[in-house]
């Protein structure tokens, strides 16, 4: 038994997300958490929302609602949409918590004794316009690296560069649109991170078995042209978390918060500290998870993200961590993702394009999603969603393949045996093959599963139903029947305990389905099938059944048609 910490990138709290943005971090975060728990694992699974920063000021003003207010009500709408699509957080916090605020400054501090911070007295952009100091990502222009016309002040969006506003060539407001813009004199807060170069690239060169996303992407920050660059960890905004030195003030900081990017990442931790208040629990119980001088040493820390998020989790956070001094725990193994683009285009929050999570919930349960999107995870490269795709992948895998197997033998032992595992019959030459070959897709399965191969595994959790399926069309208990009860009988009891069976292995990726199937087998009993032949006879003759409800039903043309119609366009 292991203990695996596991986070997911914190979705930002101004509006619901989409699919694409589910698929990045949280699904594939929870599908791990989800299997290594059911593996006898100690598991630690940790999101939140990310709150501060000015796209949360500016949705707040948009919804003409106090910031603190449309946070926690937002927070509140997240939190449901998450438990919607089962997504099994130990704990979901708030990047404004208490706890987070203290961390943040506790780092803060830490970070300013060990000399890596430095004050620095900026020139800013100052809208007229707008009447504010435009915080970087509301300042739009022509990336000085790709040439791309819709680059932000923080980062380019089509080619990842971190920027700073200055960077920028033809700059204006993106919330005015405005080009009256000039430049005013502040002071800021700078993370000396450039101090933390070499260390930082020893430390990823060490990650050998990373993706190659990842270190892709960290190297390209670290070594291409100036390098890492220092970073203003300040803003002149009022949410957030204000700028302070441990507990105490920051002279010439006053009315300053920290840079989202900075108290972001440090939620993880933060989020772990709310489960243990939460929870009753003391200080020991959160610090177990994180300090390495606390009980940490033994935990295999593993982060989930898209590959926007990378450079931060690569290079800024461990920078905040090692600068710290402290033995904090860093991240063992970074799983991050491509994008997923949405019929045609991308998907965009910003003009409603795609399927937002609360619309996926509102036309087909969580398990439907699920599939599909962790069976087309973008993984090693970008994917699509089609409705066409979608529809047959359902239609498919999971109700010609799972559902008719479940369905087929429970009805075929209901009309013939009645609603218990029948007795009598031995298992014959195919009988063994089946199990042969469960035994090593199921090897294969959990193979792909320790190595957060999340397209392989579904891949190879299809080929198991596909096994059971092929197995019955073979053995034909029905017409077995007419002339040898007992074979008859042999195969349908194999084939009942095959659903348990499938309702344990399925569990990561289609929870509910999961928990249908072995309540129709009238079992609790999860245990993983180390031993397929043993786990095979885990009903015996005379366990009762019930007939499960269709699992899945199929996606009908009329429907699909409807949704590509009602998802093309603006958000309604
Ligand atoms: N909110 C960010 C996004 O959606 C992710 C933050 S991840 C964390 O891109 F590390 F900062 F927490
Ligand atoms: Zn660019």
């Amino acid at each position: 038994m292991a203990r695996i910490l596991i986070t997911s990138a914190i979705p930002y709290i101004n509006g619901i997300k989409h699919l694409g943005n589910l698929v990045g971090s949280q699904l594939p975060a929870d599908l791990y958490a989800r299997y290594m728990r059911q593996r006898g694992n100690e598991v630690m699974f940790i999101c939140a929302t990310d709150e501060h920063g000015t796209p949360a000021e500016l949705a707040a003003a948009k919804a003409g609602k106090p910031v603190d207010e449309f946070c926690a009500e937002m927070h509140a709408v997240q939190k449901e949409i998450a438990d919607g699509f089962r997504l099994s957080f130990d704990h979901f916090g708030r990047s404004s918590s208490p706890q987070n605020r203290k961390l943040t400054q506790h780092f803060a501090g830490r970070l300013a004794d060990a000399g890596l911070i430095e004050e620095v007295s900026e020139r800013q952009v100052y809208s007229n316009a707008d009447g504010r100091f435009l915080p970087d990502r509301y300042i739009e222009g022509t990336c000085p690296n790709c040439g791309y016309d819709s680059a932000r002040g923080d980062q380019c969006e089509n080619c990842t560069k971190q920027l700073d506003p200055t960077d920028l060539i033809n700059p204006r407001s993106a919330i005015s649109g405005s080009t009256d813009l000039e430049v005013r004199e502040t002071k800021h807060l700078y993370l000396r991170q450039s101090k933390l170069k070499d260390t930082l690239d020893a430390w990823i060169s060490s990650k050998t078995d990373w993706p190659i996303l990842t270190t892709s992407i960290a190297k390209k920050w670290l070594h291409d042209g100036d390098g890492l660059r220092d970073r203003g960890i300040t803003r002149d905004l009022h949410w957030g978390v204000p700028v302070k030195k441990g507990e105490e003030d920051w002279p010439g900081m006053e009315g300053k918060v920290f840079y989202v990017w900075f108290d972001a990442p440090i939620e993880y931790i933060a989020g772990t500290a709310e489960w243990a208040d939460a929870n009753g629990l003391p200080a020991e119980a959160w610090q177990r998870w994180w300090r390495t001088d606390k009980g940490a040493e033994d935990v295999r820390y593993v982060q989930f993200m898209g590959k926007d998020n990378v450079p931060f989790h690569t290079l800024s956070f461990p920078a905040t961590i090692i600068g710290s001094g402290e033995p904090w725990k860093l991240v063992d193994y970074i799983k991050s993702f491509n994008y997923l683009n949405y019929d045609g285009g991308q998907f965009s929050t910003s003009k409603g394009r795609g399927v937002f999570m609360d619309q996926a919930l509102s036309i087909l349960p969580a398990d439907y999603w699920r599939w599909w999107l962790l069976s087309h995870a973008p993984e090693s490269s970008d994917s699509e969603f089609t409705w066409e795709n979608f529809q047959m992948s359902v239609n498919k895998d999971l109700a010609d393949v799972l559902g008719n197997f479940v369905s087929r033998i429970t009805k075929f032992c209901r009309s013939k045996f009645g609603e218990e595992v029948p007795q009598g019959g031995t298992y014959g030459p195919r009988e063994e093959q089946l199990i042969a070959d469960l035994a090593t897709r199921i090897r294969a399965y959990e193979g792909f599963m320790e190595a957060l191969e999340v397209r392989k595994s579904a891949n190879e959790l299809r080929a198991i139903w596909a096994l059971g399926n092929e197995y019955l069309q073979e053995a034909a208990p029905w017409t077995a029947f007419k002339t040898d009860v007992d074979a008859a009988a042999a195969m349908t009891r194999l084939s009942l305990n095959l659903i348990r069976v499938y309702g344990v292995l399925s569990a990561p990726f289609i929870p509910d389905a999961a928990s249908a199937m072995l309540a129709g087998m009238h079992t609790e009993d999860r245990t993983w099938p180390d031993d397929v032949a043993t786990a095979l006879t885990a009903l015996p003759a005379g366990h009762a059944f019930t007939v499960p409800e269709v699992l899945f039903n199929k996606i009908t043309d009329e429907e699909r048609e409807d949704w590509q119609q009602r998802f093309s366009g603006v958000r309604t």
